[in-house]
């Protein structure tokens, strides 16, 4: 097959839009000509682009001329703007999670602990159609980037599914560390939500996603959410937290623990942890209880290696996994902790669509179910848990 070029480009050049280029950069299935980067920031944007040898745009439609896709690593307060722009010029925008939400009414004093939940929800899936709609105006498609989509154990358990006819009955899943360092990240006007959206969308989206590949390989029909019970805590704001300095514990408006327990379609049931309090490492897994097998996905920690290291300080220079509090003792060193988190595959898999039309795993489709769940989860846990329909767009 001879490969073809993908002309690329990067819009925001922070954390994510790092491990994207590092992504884009084990391609091997098409040729990536990434054309340059763009920030809001040409600060920011001239020191990544030095950083990493790649050209600076000044204006963003700039870079939308020269390219055929762009990576839409921006604050998901602007995902929306950056998608709709490069959907107009039918560029192709692989976007980062969650698609979109509810980043408040603009005043100064908005807190999204106390704003009411149903008027939110409605604006996300606003915002959700619209995005919905420039996409389907556009030659070009939204490519969600739910890296746990194409982590290599839910792909496993993809195979499985497809290949034995399984149902899903429950599944259980987590996402978890000791708090995001972003200093953004405690503001609700920045994420759309707390933890239930910025780290709950992962195993939600990657159980949501099961179940559309159950019903798709059965009756050829996803298998969608129907209703969410969900609870939210802010434990790190209680008064009696006692702090010893090992979890993060400045946020300002957001949940800190989060639990969706989602009904689907045909009754079946999902239970989604998510939480900024949470020692040892991050710690991300789902477990599949379907009716011939069962099966346990680690995403991280995962034990493909295990070290005993004695003393702390030998392991000064190594990596070991995110977010581990100590390398002395025993741990989990992640051999490729990024192809363990489905980031490369995720990358691989979208400019194969581009290039060759190859099918997306993680689509527009998924997105928006996960945000409309979400959403719907912040309503049921304003009324402490009342099961809530989720809206289905
Ligand atoms: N999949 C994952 O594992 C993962 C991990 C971290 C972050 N994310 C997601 O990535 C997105 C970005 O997070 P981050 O941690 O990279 O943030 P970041 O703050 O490190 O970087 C965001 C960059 O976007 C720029 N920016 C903001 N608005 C812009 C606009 N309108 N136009 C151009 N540039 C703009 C900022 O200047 C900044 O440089 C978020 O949606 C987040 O949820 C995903």
């Amino acid at each position: 097959m001879i490969r073809k070029t993908i002309r690329s480009g990067i819009v925001g050049c922070g954390f994510s839009g790092t491990f994207h280029l590092h992504a884009a950069r084990r391609v091997h299935g098409t040729q990536v000509d990434m054309v340059g980067v763009y920030d809001a920031s040409p600060e920011r944007a001239r020191a990544y682009a030095a950083e990493h040898g790649l050209a600076a745009f000044e204006e963003l439609d700039a870079l939308l001329d020269r390219v055929d896709v762009v990576h839409v690593c921006v604050t998901a307060t602007a995902h929306e703007a950056v998608a709709a722009a490069a959907l107009e010029r039918d560029r192709w925008a692989i976007v980062e999670k969650p698609l979109t939400g509810y980043f408040g009414d603009g005043t100064e004093d908005f807190r999204g602990d106390t704003c009411p939940k149903e008027p939110a929800r409605i604006e996300a899936l606003a915002s959700v159609r619209r995005m919905l709609a420039a996409e389907e105006r556009s030659q070009g498609r939204i490519l969600y980037a739910e890296n746990w989509v194409y982590a290599p154990a839910i792909q496993k358990e993809r195979e499985i599914l497809e290949k034995t006819g399984a149902q899903i009955l429950w599944m259980h899943g987590e996402e978890a560390h000791s708090g995001s360092h972003a200093m953004t990240y405690a503001h609700w006007k920045y994420s759309g939500g707390g933890v239930m959206i910025g780290k709950g969308c992962h195993p939600l989206a990657a159980a949501l996603y099961l179940k559309r590949v159950e019903g798709l390989a059965r009756n050829g029909k996803p298998i969608r959410p129907a209703t969410v019970s969900a609870r939210t805590h802010a434990l790190t704001r209680l008064p009696e937290f006692r702090d010893e300095g090992h979890i993060r514990a400045n946020y300002h408006d957001i949940d800190d623990f989060s639990l969706m327990h989602v009904t689907f379609e045909d009754g079946t049931t999902a239970t989604v942890l998510a939480s900024d309090i949470v020692l040892g490492g991050i710690h991300n897994w789902l477990e599949v209880a379907a009716n011939n097998h069962r099966s346990i996905c680690n995403i991280n920690p995962n034990n493909a290696m295990q070290t005993y290291n004695p003393v702390e300080a030998n392991f000064r220079d190594i990596y070991v996994v995110e977010k581990t509090g100590t390398k002395q003792g025993w741990s989990f060193p992640s051999p490729d902790e990024d192809w363990f988190t489905g980031y490369p595959q995720e990358i691989e898999a979208f400019y194969r669509a581009v290039a060759y039309g190859e099918p997306v795993q993680s689509n527009s489709r998924l997105a928006a179910d996960c945000v409309s769940t979400i959403y719907s989860a912040y309503v049921s846990a304003e009324r402490k848990g009342t099961e809530t329909p989720v809206e289905r767009l």
